[in-house]
This record gives C-alpha cells, structure tokens and sequence, in this order.
C-alpha cells in the first residue's frame, strides 16, 4: 500500500487537487479565448514554463554562485552563473543580479544598497505615469525615503527634462529615477543621466516595461548611461515573473549585498533558471522580429484608433502601449473595462496624466500589445481590434450587436491561439 507521501510525491495535480487543477484549466482556457491587451502581461514558452516547474524549486541557495551558505548548489550555480553571464551579455552590463523576486524588489534593493532612510529621490508622478516605487506615499519608497516628484507637460504630456532639471537643482535628489508603467513615449535616458551628473546624484533607470525592447535593441539601452537600471523579465521581455538590478562594477557589491541578505533570503532557483532560458530565447534574431512587431502592432493599434477618433494621451506611441483618454467618448475606465469583459477583450483602467477623476475611476484605459504579438497577431488584426473596441463603446446597449461582436473575438482567438502553435509555445 501506497504511503501518503509517496502518493504526494507521485501522483499527478488533478488525483492531489482536483479544484486547483481544474482551476488551472480555467484559467488557461480565459487565456486562450480573450483577447489580451494588458500592457505588462505576455505569453512565455513553453521551454520557460517547463524550468519554472522545475525540481530546482526544491533547492535552498542562500548567497550567490561559489558562495553559498548551503551544500548541493553545483548545478544551482550552474543555473544561476549562465543566467548572469547572459544577461550581461545581452544588456551589455558590467554587472547583474538576477535574484529579485520582482520588479518591486529590485528597487527596493537599489534604494536599500544606496540611500538612507531621509534621503531625498524623485521620480515620476504616479499619476502621470510612474510606479508606486518610485516614491509613492502608498510605497515603503515613499515613506522612508523623502519622495519629490516631476510630471509631465499639461499640454503635450510630454516628459519635460527643462522643468525636471528645475526640481532637480532645487532638491539636490541623492538619486533620480527614470522609467514609467504608462508613459507611451520613449525617454530621453542621456538627458536625464546629464541632470544627475549635474546635481551630483545617482541615476537609476526603472526598464521594467521595456525589458524585451531593450534586450532586441528597438529601444534605447539605458546600460551604458545609468548607474543602475532595474528591469522585469515578464512584461515585454516574455521570461518568468521576476526582476533583476544592472549596474556599474563600483556597485556591484552593495546591490547584491542589498537583495541578499538585506531584503530576500534564498533565491527562487527554479525561477532563476527560467530567467536563465528566457535570456537565451532573446539572444535570437526570432525575438527581435517579435519585439519588433510589438511595435509594429502598437503603432497599428494606434493609428486605427486615432482614426476612430479615440483620443490618444502624446498623440500616439513609440513603445508596446497605448494611454487612452476616454474622456470625449462619454465612457470611464470602469465601464470600458466592464464592457469589453462582456466580449471577451481583457484591458485595464488607468489614470492619465491630470485626471479629473480619481484612482477608482480613471478617465483613461492602457492597452499593450505583446501578448497578441506572442500569439502571431499582426498589424491588420490590431486594425480589427480597434474597431471591435470602437464598435463594443458605440453599441453597448445593443445586446444582440455585443453577442456578435463576441463571436468575432472567438474567431480572431481560435485563429492564433495562444497555447497551441503561438510563436512560441509549441502545443503546450
Ligand atoms: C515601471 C515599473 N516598475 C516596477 C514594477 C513592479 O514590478 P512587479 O510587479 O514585478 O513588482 C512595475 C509593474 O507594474 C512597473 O511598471
């Protein structure tokens, strides 16, 4: 007779727990038949997945590769030291931590390896596009550390490095962070590494969003002009939820010092290794064609909306995401969002930059493409679904027109599925 642990060990998700396997069915199958335009989500392979359910989850690695505060880490080190040497390879970095649990983590790192509780860091509103950790008062950023804040232009909303140089010189900001959750534009990341050199403070660069662009080379590489830059590897970069910390040699051991033992303790090995795999999958000429129809389809999507006369927060975009104003379409963000629920296209509320309304119930939606990129979707699909958009607004008390709509959405998501012959996923 079996004992209970062996049948732990040896039977199948769906004989242990019937409810989370079929919840895992559910869940893939909301994947397969939405289409999916959150800018910070994507579709990893399936070589991706197959390392994150990995036996490596089993692994206790407490330090880093050669020095380790456990025995049996020959092949964790292993793991860890390809996706290091990687990942500097592809950034072009003179150093890389790749043990943050998340893009949180990883600024919370930076400011833990460099500030002192009072210090003074400023970075982008939240609600004209920045993160939370970028000094938010909700953030631990901004209440140990003394938070100011630039925006952007009321006009254009542009960044406007002018008026963050006025603030900077004012402040004297011990570190100045660059990089935003919502902003569409490319930012000027020289500019900004010239008003830190000016006011003597540390640079940082949070990439999160634009990880995958970056590592394709279709948009600039903050690497080589801030002393730090933080990134995601899910989001447009297509690798395990995760972050990790480049910077310069002077302080490499203050950051890894910073994540382990400051804020982490063993590192997530399996996730690592799966970094590991994603950052090979990025060294491939496959993967600067998907990034760059990312932008291809961005711009598309764009394009086709502004057409249908939605107003477009810049006026358009040089990245993976659109910022919506839906203020002359009479609709809030909450509405959008319910709405396009209705038939099956997934997006989210945001706030755009000095918005009359609040957090709960922004004026404004943010669509992303690199999740339909993954699934081969091209430009004339992103025209498609911007009508499907537009059309879902106009006719949201017509249930019949909102059933036939549906319909099309199933079609387009039977059409490029995303688990069965997605770029790359294989038949998972
Ligand atoms: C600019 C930026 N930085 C950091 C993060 C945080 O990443 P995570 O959700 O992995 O903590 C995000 C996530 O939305 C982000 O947009």
């Amino acid at each position: 007779m079996k004992t209970i642990e062996m049948a732990m060990v040896g039977e199948p998700l769906n004989v242990i727990d019937p409810e989370i396997a079929a919840t895992l069915e559910e869940e893939k199958r909301r994947q397969q038949e939405n289409l999916i335009l959150i800018a910070s989500e994507n579709l990893v392979s399936r070589a991706v997945l197959e390392a994150q359910g990995s036996v490596l989850t089993n692994k206790y690695a407490e330090g880093y590769p050669g020095r380790r505060y456990y025995g049996g880490c020959t092949y964790v080190d292993r793991a860890e030291q390809l996706a290091i040497d990687r990942a500097k390879k592809l950034f072009c970095a003179e150093h890389a931590n790749v043990q943050p649990h998340s893009g949180t983590s990883a600024n919370m790192a930076v400011y833990l390896a460099l500030l002192k509780p009072g210090d003074r860091l400023l970075g982008m509103d939240l609600s004209h596009g920045g993160h939370l950790t970028h000094g938010s008062r909700a953030s631990i950023s901004g209440r140990y550390y003394k938070s100011y804040s630039y925006g952007v232009n009321r006009d254009t909303y542009l960044i406007e490095l002018d008026e963050i140089r006025k603030i900077a010189r004012e402040i004297k900001p011990h570190l100045i962070v660059a990089g935003a959750s919502s902003y569409p534009r490319r930012i000027d990341f020289v500019g900004f590494s010239e008003i830190a050199a000016e006011t003597g403070s540390i640079f940082m660069v949070d990439m999160a969003h634009t990880t995958g662009l970056v590592a394709a080379g279709v948009h600039p590489n903050p690497v080589s002009c801030a002393d730090i830059v933080t990134a995601t590897t899910h989001k447009t970069f297509r690798g395990p939820r995760g972050g990790m910390i480049f910077c310069r040699e002077k302080y490499a051991s203050a950051i890894d010092k910073a994540v382990f033992p400051g804020l982490q303790g063993g590192p997530l090995m399996h996730i690592i290794a799966a970094k590991a795999v994603a950052f090979k999958e990025a060294d491939t000429p496959s993967y600067k064609n998907y990034q760059e129809m990312i932008l291809a389809n961005a711009r598309a999507l764009a394009d086709a909306l502004i057409g249908l006369d939605f107003n477009l927060v810049t006026g358009g975009t040089d990245t993976h995401l659109v910022l919506i104003d839906l203020r002359n379409k009479k609709i809030s963000g909450n509405e959008a969002v319910e709405l396009l629920e209705k038939v099956n296209i997934t997006i989210n509320k945001n706030v755009i930059p000095y918005d009359p309304s609040g957090a709960n119930d922004p004026s404004g939606i943010r669509l992303g493409t690199p999740m339909l990129t993954s699934r081969g979707m091209h430009p004339a699909q992103m025209k498609e679904i911007a009508s499907l958009i537009n059309e879902t607004f106009e006719q949201r008390n017509d249930e019949n027109r909102l059933a036939i709509i549906k319909q099309r959405v199933n079609e387009l998501c039977r059409e490029f599925p995303a688990y069965k012959n997605s770029v790359n996923n294989g038949d998972i």
